[in-house]
């Protein structure tokens, strides 16, 4: 039998082969990476574009600061298809409706590329709007499970029913003394509270605001985590992830995130030692001592058990789900107080108020920027502006929902608000990509159908009780800064005046 003895200088060449070995393929793996940015590179060249790097861009735009404004000056002028560079990266801003379609209907380009994934990270994990790849696709077909027709339908009522507390909660404060000084209010506070109680009761199956101090606490966190996320979003030193952790900003939103999730994992360990008959049975909360029932996660349950997967989700739905609902309706109010004619028409017009949802998310869709990484080449065919164009694999597109919903080509007076755009009869020729309030294609917005129930829900409990005026004028609203959502720079501030 032949007997192996290990000696020094096997060991050493054996160590020189794998050290070979390791650089060479890291040379051929930069290699690759090199040529693909290099055609990247040439590609983006032939694209419409200022020339300069954005932040420092050509023609004074800047995206730091003012990015609404930097977007709209970009638009104005290089039109669309326009390629920026943002340090090494290339960015396509594409606001036509057959390019929108081109890279958002497929299923081959489906991770987002903007900073608010990042920015949700910490509350969210790897939840459905902040997931990639295979995890999101799974995600994705559990989700689809639970947000289907029925179940919406079946939201109906606990929306309207929290859209009374906030009318009710809005007399004593916004009663005849204050509306008689005629002093405005800041509306979105107000907002944010309803629409979080809807998407709570929803998705977890209780109110928050109805009692409990674990509620009221979760609320108050909550909020608070909101608010650190738009302070990051607001600041381009905080969007690096090591310096955000390092900061003051970061270490509380660590805590907070913390709280959040010890909240979820407690209504998620109640709500599985509820005998399932019981929740069979229930069909009223007060049956239910308080809980809601039908809430997704009851629906989750039955899918799944993965503790971590079901935080990350119902932080992902409670924060998709509140911020944007309770922006879109501050805008809507404030649109109506803009046009009395039509508030007056709406206050007892259920299918006037669906159109006036829609017309409002044309004008100001709360997340206007939809991003995707191209995983490979999309070709847009040629228009009366250019001839056929590539757009690269390696770069990032971004559909720009706010010019496409005021392209003059397809929307008259595209800058009115004209809610019977939405008249069935109007719709019909209208491109399906050229409406994209809630995204389009296989990563669309989930809770789209939801958001829009939960808007009708307010509109048609708040503007029955108050008529609503404003001395903010339609370029104050027009004044807009992006944070996770877009705002108006000076708030929403309305005036409530109790009808007899
Ligand atoms: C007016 C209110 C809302 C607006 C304007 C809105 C808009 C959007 C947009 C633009 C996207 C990205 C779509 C894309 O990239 O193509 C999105 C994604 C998403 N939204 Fe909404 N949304 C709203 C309300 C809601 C509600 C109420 C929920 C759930 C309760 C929700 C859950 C989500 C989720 C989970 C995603 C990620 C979907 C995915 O990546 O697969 N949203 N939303």
């Amino acid at each position: 039998m032949a007997h192996w003895t290990l000696q020094a200088s096997d060991v050493a060449s054996a160590l020189a082969l794998l050290l070979a070995l390791l650089l060479a393929l890291s040379a051929a793996t930069r290699a690759s990476a090199l040529s693909r940015w290099l055609r990247l590179r040439r590609l983006a060249k032939a694209l419409p574009g200022p020339t300069d790097t954005l932040p420092i861009c050509g023609d004074g735009i800047s995206l730091r600061g003012a990015p609404i404004t930097a977007l709209r000056r970009l638009y104005h002028k290089h039109g669309t298809p326009c390629r920026v560079w943002v340090g090494p990266r290339v960015y396509v801003l594409l606001s036509h409706p057959e390019h929108a379609r081109l890279v958002l209907s497929t299923g081959a380009h489906v991770d987002r590329d903007d900073y608010i994934m990042e920015v949700l990270r910490p509350l969210t994990g790897n939840g459905l709007l902040a997931s990639r790849g295979d995890v999101w696709r799974s995600r994705r077909r559990l989700l689809s499970r639970v947000y289907k027709t029925q179940w919406l339908q079946e939201q109906y009522a606990w929306l309207q029913k929290a859209a009374e507390t906030l009318v009710s909660s809005m007399r004593p404060l916004w009663g005849d003394e204050a509306s008689a000084a005629g002093a405005e209010q800041e509306t979105l506070g107000h907002l944010a509270a309803c629409t979080l109680d809807q998407v709570a009761g929803s998705v977890v199956g209780r109110s928050l605001l109805a009692g409990g101090a674990d509620g009221v606490g979760f609320v108050k966190d909550y909020m608070r985590a909101v608010q650190t996320l738009h302070a990051r979003v607001m600041n381009p030193f905080l969007l690096v992830t090591p310096i955000f952790k390092l900061s003051s900003l970061g270490r509380e939103q660590a805590k907070l995130a913390n709280s959040m999730h010890q909240f979820i994992d407690h209504s998620v360990e109640k709500m599985k030692k509820l005998p399932s008959e019981e929740s069979e049975s229930c069909d009223s909360e007060a049956s239910t001592g308080g809980r809601l029932p039908g809430s997704a996660l009851e629906a989750l349950l039955e899918l799944t058990q993965d503790r971590r997967l079901l935080r990350e989700e119902i932080a992902t739905l409670l924060l998709a789900g509140q911020d944007t609902t309770a922006t879109a309706i501050c805008f809507a109010l404030q649109l109506l107080a803009l046009h009395p004619e039509i508030q007056e028409e709406a206050a007892w017009d259920e299918a006037l108020q669906e159109r006036v949802v829609r017309e409002t998310l044309r004008l100001f869709p709360p997340s206007p920027l939809l991003s995707r990484e191209l995983t490979a080449d999309v070709q847009l065919p040629a228009t009366d502006d250019h001839g056929p164009l590539v757009l690269p694999a390696g770069s990032s597109a971004v559909v720009c929902a706010l010019f496409l919903h005021r392209d003059p080509a397809i929307w008259d007076e595209p800058h009115a608000f004209r809610p019977d755009r939405f008249l069935p009869e109007a719709c019909k020729e209208r491109h399906p990509f050229a409406y994209l309030p809630f995204g389009g294609g296989p990563r669309s917005c989930i809770g789209s159908k939801y958001a829009q129930m939960q808007m009708r829900a307010v509109l048609s409990k708040v503007l029955p009780a108050f008529r609503v005026t404003t001395t903010a004028t339609r370029e104050d609203l027009e004044d807009l800064k992006m944070g996770m959502v877009i705002t108006p720079k000076n708030g929403f501030n309305l005036r409530y005046e109790p009808r007899g």
